[in-house]
């Protein structure tokens, strides 16, 4: 078999496809515009690529040699239409067995997400898909919300007082990687992926006051505001700032509740709960 190929390997879910497929034996190229982040990575284990979706020229280098890739969508893309180069050139390779695409709980109802069009770019161009449909990712609490939890012991996000099944994004690398890994019988799939049980905000402020031994307290907060916070006050970036806050009105419409077996059922072992995450990654609060 040939290579696989991971966009996004130094982000949150690419770097434990990556890692996956490399304990799996597989040969890996780790695309990104660092070759310095890939290095700290994974040493000498990943082979880097240089990429980028909006440099056509460093399509064919990242694409040689390769016959699966992990395709994710990098957050301040908010134009769908913008990866759409790239899946042309996976196309007119000819040779790929699978696309596994980072998608969104829901993309298929929803044509707000840009993930609901590349979905249905993939499909009519009739690229071998399979898309990864994970619920909110429990690293947006170490990530980009982290800030305030470390600083001010506050979880502020314009989720309401609804329920969300979150992920580990370990979890996503994991099944994503076995997917590539082994990918007869999973084309044309869509796995809609989520963790053990949806919990509110409250919940989440409630385990990690638990962990990190301090209390943390959820601050509801209208998404008008929270879009000011993040673009006029955290700086974040707009396109990046917009797509998040469309997510999270969703979510208070109630849309990131449901709860799926689709992980256990692919996996053979359940996902890891808010606990299990809350306690492994103290140090990011
Ligand atoms: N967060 C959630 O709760 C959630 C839930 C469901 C779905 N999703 C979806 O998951 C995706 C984000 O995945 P993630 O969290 O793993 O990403 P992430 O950690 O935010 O990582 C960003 C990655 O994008 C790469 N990147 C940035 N600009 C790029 C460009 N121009 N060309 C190529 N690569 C570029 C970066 O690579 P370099 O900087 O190394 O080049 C980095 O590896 C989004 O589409 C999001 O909508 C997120």
């Amino acid at each position: 078999m040939g290579k696989i190929l991971i966009t996004g390997a130094t982000g949150n879910v690419g770097r434990y496809t990556a890692e996956y497929l490399l304990g799996a034996g597989e040969e890996v190229k780790a695309a990104s515009k660092s070759k310095d982040k890939v290095t700290k990575l994974f040493g000498n284990a990943a082979e880097y690529c240089e990429f980028d979706f909006q440099r056509p020229e460093t399509f064919d280098g990242a694409l040689k040699e390769t016959d699966r890739v992990f395709l994710m969508r990098p957050p301040q893309m908010g134009n769908p239409e913008e990866l759409y180069p790239f899946l042309d050139a996976v196309k007119k390779k000819g040779d790929i067995r699978l696309v596994v695409f980072l998608s969104l709980q829901g993309a298929e109802k929803n044509p707000m997400p840009p993930h609901h069009k590349i979905e249905k770019y993939m499909i009519h161009t009739s690229l071998p898909y399979c898309f990864m449909r994970p619920g909110f990712f429990m690293q947006n609490l170490s990530g980009v919300h982290a800030f305030e939890i470390k600083y001010f012991d506050r979880i502020v996000v314009p989720a309401g007082k609804s329920l969300t099944g979150f992920i580990d994004a370990r979890d996503i690398g994991d099944i994503s990687g076995m997917v590539l890994s082994r990918p007869e019988g999973h084309e044309e799939k869509a796995y809609e992926i989520t963790g053990p049980e949806a919990i509110d905000y409250y919940k989440a402020a409630e385990i990690l006051s638990q962990e990190l031994g301090r209390k943390i307290t959820y601050t509801e907060v209208s998404p008008g505001k929270a879009l000011y916070y993040w673009t006029h006050i955290r700086g974040l970036d707009e396109e990046y700032s917009k797509v998040m806050n469309m997510l999270y009105r969703l979510t208070r419409m109630g849309m990131a509740k449901t709860v799926t077996d689709d992980f256990e059922k692919i996996t053979g072992r359940k996902a890891r709960s808010f606990q299990e995450f809350a306690r492994e990654n103290r140090e990011s609060w």
